[in-house]
């Protein structure tokens, strides 16, 4: 697949990222390891090559699989994790609470190098090819945050420096505090029904030559229209209590797909990955990031990023999904 460079950094990334947030269980209903690394492998003979994971993901078991499943092709693959949410400390600014923890927002510089030498660890690398600031940290200086995250990078330990769910003003406080460091990317939400990072986000990563590598691009399986009005979720499955997976909203997402299944069919695509495609041709985005629990699902969402919509397409797409 060919690469795309992320933003004004070395690194180059496909234009489908392998999410590994669900493959880590936790808030998914669980996981099954060997089918999340049949996927993983799929994937990357697929073209996906790059990986998105976190800490937090399954508090450390995500990156756990991704390590096992990159073992063995380690040269063949960029990996993509990130800092700032902690379980396994009471300092920052308290985020949420899940399955009896208690998880922070820390991004002082002392807790990022800690929590770098967890992933390096469990992901068996030597180096991080993008870091990224999961979220905002209130109780840290922006510029504290960029400086220990430069120290990583003059030490070889991180390539490319990135944040995610960073707002206009925050992103160019913390461009600034980079310095001589590119600041590679960042990882926001979008999707066809999700489209508030257009307004100023996706405008100033473009003016700023700052990549944006999207998460949620088929709304964790709502877009794909397999999720029917008869399916069901565990309850230890976000999306059995999240607003999105309403019988209403249900209904309406599949209307939607009706009514632009003459898109997927003139592509031979599935509506996922007419969904993924669309965020991949969107001004401003480098890459969507999916996640995959089987080597189907992998190899069908590695595809999305062969498919050219034309701009009608891509209008119409807009047009149906907007509201
Ligand atoms: N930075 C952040 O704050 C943040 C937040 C969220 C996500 N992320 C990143 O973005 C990645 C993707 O986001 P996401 O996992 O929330 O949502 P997503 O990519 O929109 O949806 C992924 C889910 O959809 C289902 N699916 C995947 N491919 C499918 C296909 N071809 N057909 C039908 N269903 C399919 C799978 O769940 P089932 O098989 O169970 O239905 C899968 O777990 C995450 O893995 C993570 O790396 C980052």
């Amino acid at each position: 697949m060919k690469l795309r460079s992320l933003g004004n950094s070395t690194l180059s990334v496909p234009p489908v990222i392998f999410g590994a947030w669900a493959i880590g269980g936790w808030r998914w209903g669980g996981t099954d390891d060997a089918a999340a690394i049949r996927a993983i492998h799929a994937s990357i003979d697929a073209g996906t090559t790059a990986i998105d994971t976190a800490p937090v993901y399954g508090f450390g078991h995500s990156e756990s699989v991704v390590g096992r499943a990159i073992a063995d092709r380690r040269g063949a693959v960029q990996v993509l994790t990130k800092v700032g949410l902690r379980w396994d400390l009471t300092e920052g600014a308290h985020f949420f609470d899940s399955d009896g923890r208690r998880v922070y927002r820390n991004l002082r510089p002392a807790a990022i190098r800690a929590e770098v030498e967890g992933s390096l660890r469990r992901l068996g690398i030597d180096e991080i090819d993008l870091l990224q600031c999961h979220w905002p940290d209130p109780s840290t200086p922006v510029e504290e945050t960029m400086a220990g995250l430069a120290a990583l990078v003059a030490e070889g330990k991180v390539r490319a420096v990135g944040v995610s769910n960073f707002s206009p003003e925050l992103l160019s406080q913390a461009k600034a505090a980079l310095g001589s460091v590119p600041l590679a990317s960042t990882q926001p939400r979008y999707s066809l029904m999700d489209r508030a990072i257009e307004a100023a986000v996706l405008p100033w990563c473009i003016g700023a030559g700052v990549g944006a590598i999207v998460y949620s691009p088929i709304e964790q399986g709502l877009l794909s229209g397999r999720v029917t009005m008869e399916r069901t979720f565990p309850d230890d499955d976000g999306r059995s209590r999240s607003p999105k997976f309403t019988p209403e909203s249900r209904a309406r997402v599949l209307a939607a797909l009706e009514d632009t299944a003459d898109i997927a069919a003139a592509h031979s695509a599935t509506p996922a990955q007419v969904a993924i495609a669309w965020c991949v041709h969107q001004p401003g985005v480098t890459a969507a990031i999916v996640g995959a629990r089987s080597p189907q699902q992998a190899i069908e969402n590695a595809a999305a990023g062969r498919i050219a919509l034309t701009a009608a397409e891509l209008e119409r797409l807009s047009s149906v999904f907007s509201g």
